[in-house]
Order: C-alpha cells, then sequence, then structure tokens
C-alpha cells in the first residue's frame, strides 16, 4: 500500500456517529429497563444524604452474563455523585474490577496512593485503611467503593470489607459498598456472615425480547447515523439477545457490524452482516479480561490454544499445553516459569472463566487422574488469533 492509499482509507465515510458509545467501558447516558434495581439502590442509599450520622450501607448486585449489573451500577454511581452535590455532599465513587485488582490488599492500596498521594508501602491494610477512613473525614468526604466480579476475592477480604464501619466504628467510617457478581460465582464465596452484613442483594433477570429491543434501538441512535440500522435489523439482533440472555452479545454484534460495514464501504447494516457479526461474537470470550493478563498468563494461554489446534480434539491435557507453553516463552525469548507455576496460571484462567477446566479420572495415568483443559466458546483459531494481535502489540518492538 502506497500512502496516497493508506491516506484514502482514512477519508472515506462512515456509519458510526459516536463508535466509542459501543465501547465495553461506556456507560450509557440512560439506562432502559433496570428502573426497579435503581430505585431499590437509591432507596438504600438515599440515608445517606439524609441522615445526619452518615450510615454505611452495602448492597450486592447478582445476576448472569450480560444482564447490565456494571453499567447499572456505574450509572447509579454517577448519577448518586451529581444528586449528593447539589446536597452538598462531596461522593467520591470508585470503582474496582477484581479482575484487575485481584485481593483486598491491591484495592487498599490503590485507594491509599490516590487519597493521601503515598505509595502504601510498608503499611497494613488495616493501617492504609485506617488513613483512607481519617482522610474521608478531613475532606467531610462520602466513598462509594463499587468492588466488581468481587468472586476474585477470598470469601474473607470479602467479609473485611463488608466489616469496615463495625471494625472501625460507624462514625468514622464514611463508606459504603456495592458489590457485583454473577449468581454462580457469588455461589462460591457467599457466607452466612457475608450475608449477614448485606443490606440488599439486588438480582438483574435477563432482558426479555421487548426490553433487549428498546435498549438496542437506543444504543444504535447512540452509535449510528441515521438510517443505518433500520427496524428489522434492530429485531434480528433482539432475537440473538434474547435466546443468548446477553446484552454483551448485541452490543459487539452492533460494533462489529459497523466496523465491517465501514471496510466494505457500505452505508447501511444489511442482514448478512449481523449474521457474519454474530458468528464472530463469543458472549462468554471477554476479550478486555484477556487484554488484562500478564505475560505468565497469557503465554499459558498461548500454549493451551496451540496445543488445542494441534490435537484438533475439544480438549487438551495440562502436560500438552505445558509443552506449548514452554516453547512459546522460548519463541519470545522469555524464560518458562516451572510446571507448578503453570498449573497455577491455568487456575487463574479457569477462575476468570477465559478457560474451563476439570479433573478427570482415568485407569492409565499417572496417579489415576488428570486435568483436562477446554476453551469456553471460542474456536481454538480465533483466541491464538487473538492473542497473536496482542503479542505483536506487548512483545514486538
Ligand atoms: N439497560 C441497559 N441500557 C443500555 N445498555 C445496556 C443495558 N444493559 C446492558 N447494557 C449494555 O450491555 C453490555 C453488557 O452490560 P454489562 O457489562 O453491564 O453486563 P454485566 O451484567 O456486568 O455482565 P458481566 O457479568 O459479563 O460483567 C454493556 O455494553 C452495557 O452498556
Ligand atoms: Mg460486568
Amino acid at each position: 500500500m502506497d500512502e496516497e492509499e493508506f491516506r484514502k482509507h482514512f477519508m472515506t465515510k462512515s456509519v458510526f456517529n459516536q463508535a466509542n458509545s459501543l465501547d465495553m467501558s461506556y456507560v450509557p447516558e440512560k439506562i432502559y429497563c433496570r428502573n426497579e434495581a435503581i430505585k431499590n439502590l437509591v432507596f438504600n442509599f438515599r440515608r445517606i444524604l439524609e441522615e445526619e450520622e452518615q450510615p454505611s450501607i452495602n448492597c450486592l448486585i447478582l445476576g448472569k452474563g450480560g444482564v447490565g449489573k456494571t453499567c447499572t451500577a456505574r450509572y447509579f454511581g454517577r448519577n448518586f455523585k451529581t444528586i449528593a452535590l447539589e446536597k452538598d455532599v462531596d461522593v467520591f465513587i470508585e470503582y474496582y474490577n477484581c479482575i484487575n485488582f485481584r485481593s483486598k490488599s491491591k484495592i487498599i492500596r490503590e485507594l491509599l496512593a490516590k487519597y493521601t498521594h503515598g505509595s502504601g508501602r510498608g503499611f497494613s491494610d488495616d493501617e492504609a485503611l485506617k488513613l483512607i477512613l481519617k482522610q474521608l473525614i478531613r475532606e467531610k468526604g462520602y466513598m462509594l467503593l463499587i468492588i466488581d466480579e468481587v468472586h476474585l476475592l477470598r470469601s474473607d477480604e470479602v467479609l473485611a470489607f463488608l466489616d469496615i464501619a463495625e471494625t472501625y466504628g460507624h462514625q468514622n467510617a464514611k463508606l459504603s459498598i456495592i458489590l457485583i457478581s454473577r449468581n454462580k460465582d457469588w455461589m462460591t464465596i457467599e457466607t452466612e456472615r457475608i450475608l449477614s452484613r448485606l443490606n440488599e442483594k439486588i438480582r438483574l433477570k435477563p432482558y426479555n425480547y421487548d426490553e433487549a429491543k428498546k435498549i438496542l434501538e437506543y444504543r444504535s441512535d447512540l452509535a449510528f447515523k441515521e438510517y443505518v440500522v433500520d427496524d428489522d435489523i434492530l429485531s434480528m439482533i433482539s432475537q440473538i439477545v434474547t435466546d443468548h440472555e446477553n446484552m454483551r452479545h448485541g452490543i459487539e454484534i452492533l460494533r462489529k457490524s459497523g466496523l465491517y460495514a465501514d471496510k466494505e464501504n457500505l452505508d447501511r447494516i444489511n442482514a448478512d452482516t449481523i449474521r457474519a457479526a454474530s458468528n464472530e461474537v463469543y458472549p462468554t470470550f471477554r476479550g478486555e479480561i484477556v487484554d488484562q493478563l500478564n505475560d505468565q498468563e497469557l503465554f499459558a494461554l498461548f500454549g493451551i490454544a496451540r496445543s488445542l489446534i494441534n490435537k484438533d480434539e475439544p480438549f487438551t491435557l495440562v502436560d500438552d499445553a505445558f509443552e506449548e507453553y514452554q516453547i512459546i516463552s522460548e519463541t519470545y525469548s522469555i524464560e518458562p516459569h516451572v510446571k507448578m507455576s503453570f498449573r497455577k496460571y491455568i487456575r487463574t484462567l479457569n477462575q476468570l472463566k477465559i478457560i474451563a477446566s476439570k479433573t478427570v479420572r482415568i485407569e492409565e495415568a499417572e496417579r489415576g487422574r488428570h486435568l483436562e483443559i477446554t476453551l469456553l466458546d471460542i474456536p481454538a483459531l480465533k483466541l491464538e488469533e487473538f492473542l497473536i494481535e496482542i503479542f505483536n502489540r506487548k512483545f514486538s518492538s
């Protein structure tokens, strides 16, 4: 390609009006069909703005993947802050996704750095929390801490967060918490004691067809120019969303179809584009999580993908994946870690729902059992493509 042609691709028209409104982290101005949940949050948290002794409130938002847990919580946080300011209460909204902050300490360190500008090094969690709470009182502020994918913390860590008001005294804890988790994940960490610290459990059900359509109509109005997406197309995507019970799927289809239309220089998104885009979307596979993995975890995942491709079977075994992992590490001149560490990365990938693994008993195997690894709903070749893109970005200079 010469420069002229390169330039030309920047000049062609686009179906997008605001492409970033389909990014995963984007929280729209309006949230449809979640009025009950939002009202529920309002009635729980508005006491903070009304009562002299600002109370500590803990709520949990539960629901399957792609039902709007994250966007509902973030929407609430943003608007709660605005209303609070009008009532002269300075609320700091702090959002942490445990995919990026995988322990209580990591979250507390980050908060400490932000509020006291210290590195947080050398402090215990307890000391750090005390400093943060003191700072909130000094600034006459109040913190709403949103902890997403909270199942990645240990039960005792979650309990420690929910127990802050008890531990440090209600008058000292100018802090409330919203936890977010998928139903099944939550069951792995729930305990009686955690339950007893929750003011409210808010459950979100998957959207039905009409709800899905209303939301998609709004999101496509935001994202695209007029006439790009017509009503039939919206119906089609709404049906896919309803079938999969996952709104993320619909948003991803819109995004991919728009990109495709631009590439092919189309003015509109048609049914074929939707079908093609839909086949390219793997609703349980979340690329943004893979993007956040550390180098060793990425190498481990690459090893799994490679060994699945080589075997051409739906599952692979740890030993085979480990061999591929060693080869890949060497290709990138990175010292491979020992098998025990590799197993740890597999556990993490499993926990993050990037892979699934199960222990299977077999007669012949050493010690009678082995670990089978599978991918969720993305084909190994697709995953490899995706990883190569990340590797090119990260490891070539
Ligand atoms: N009511 C809604 N109005 C507008 N957009 C929505 C709504 N519900 C979901 N979305 C969009 O659908 C996508 C998925 O929603 P979200 O990320 O909040 O799901 P989630 O329940 O947190 O899923 P997961 O458990 O996979 O994290 C996001 O792009 C979000 O903006
Ligand atoms: Mg979420």
